[in-house]
């Protein structure tokens, strides 16, 4: 897939790794569209990279735990960029202290994403198909077993990646689905774990899970992300960590 003027939406864009996919796409010639809930770090990075082409990037004010709210982002995009080729689907909440919130972010989010994509995307719909790239985490494989919720989710949005991004969905919409699943980040390893888990007991755990993680720059992220995009067969999920190259993660038979 050549990147050059294709349109990338991105949730969760303003910061952290949807940070670096907006960079990154940016860089490799996309339009982006940078959707987020934080208005503040949305607009600043709206700003920065307005620097180098003003008409190829907008910033949309974005809930995805809004339908409304969401699509009208897209429906934004749409007119604003003239298409959307490319979904990101990586806002999301690290937290298992606010578990609904976190599963309203992580699963369903990334399920409204899914849908508002076949929706826009979808061949089946008049659309031009394209590629929805779904976040999950080293998580999706292997339990933080001091943040179940968490890894719920991740473990979650694994398996919907393997289940739309099936042949049979591929064959009905023409969109790709994939899923690039990151080990944590310094910032998300660091400071109070009792801010992140549900009860103080589990701190022991929380030690023992970070111990086994090698944490990744976000900006690592990037490289990866362009691979995946224009290498990965739909349905399938990737572990980056590191700086090692992503390596695909075999669910289950
Ligand atoms: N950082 C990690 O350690 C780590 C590890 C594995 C996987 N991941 C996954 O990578 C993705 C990004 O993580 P991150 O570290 O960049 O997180 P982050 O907290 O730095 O950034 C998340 C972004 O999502 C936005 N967001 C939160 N709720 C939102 C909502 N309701 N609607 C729209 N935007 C919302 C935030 O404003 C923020 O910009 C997530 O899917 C995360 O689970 C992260």
């Amino acid at each position: 897939m050549d990147l050059k003027g294709k349109v990338a939406l991105v949730t969760g864009g303003a910061s952290g790794y949807g940070k670096e996919y907006c960079k990154e796409l940016f860089k490799h010639g996309c339009k982006v569209s940078i959707c987020d809930i934080n208005t503040d770090a949305g607009e600043d990075l709206l700003h920065q990279l307005s620097k180098t082409a003003k008409d190829r990037v907008i910033f949309c004010p974005c809930d995805v735990t809004d339908y409304p709210q969401f699509e009208e982002a897209f429906q934004t995009t749409i007119q604003k960029l003239g298409g959307v080729d490319i979904v990101i689907n990586s806002a999301s909440v690290m937290n298992d202290r606010l578990w609904e919130l976190e599963v309203d972010v992580n699963l369903n989010g990334v399920i409204r994403g899914l849908l508002l994509a076949f929706r826009f995307l979808g061949r089946d719909r008049g659309g031009p198909g394209g590629v929805v790239v779904n976040t999950g985490s080293s998580c999706s494989t292997h339990p933080f077993v001091s943040l179940p919720v968490f890894t719920a989710t991740k473990h979650a949005v694994a398996a919907l990646t393997r289940s739309y991004g099936d042949q049979y969905h591929v064959n009905l919409t023409g969109v790709r689905v994939v899923a690039l699943c990151p080990s944590p980040t310094e910032a998300a390893l660091s400071g109070d774990p009792r801010k992140r888990i549900l009860s103080g007991e589990y701190e022991q755990a929380w030690q023992k899970d970070i111990s086994s993680t090698s944490a990744i720059k976000a900006e690592n992220l990037g490289k990866a992300l362009i691979e995946i995009i224009q290498k990965a067969p739909s349905g399938s999920s990737w572990l980056v960590e590191s700086s090692t190259p992503p390596k695909e993660i075999v669910l289950f038979s």
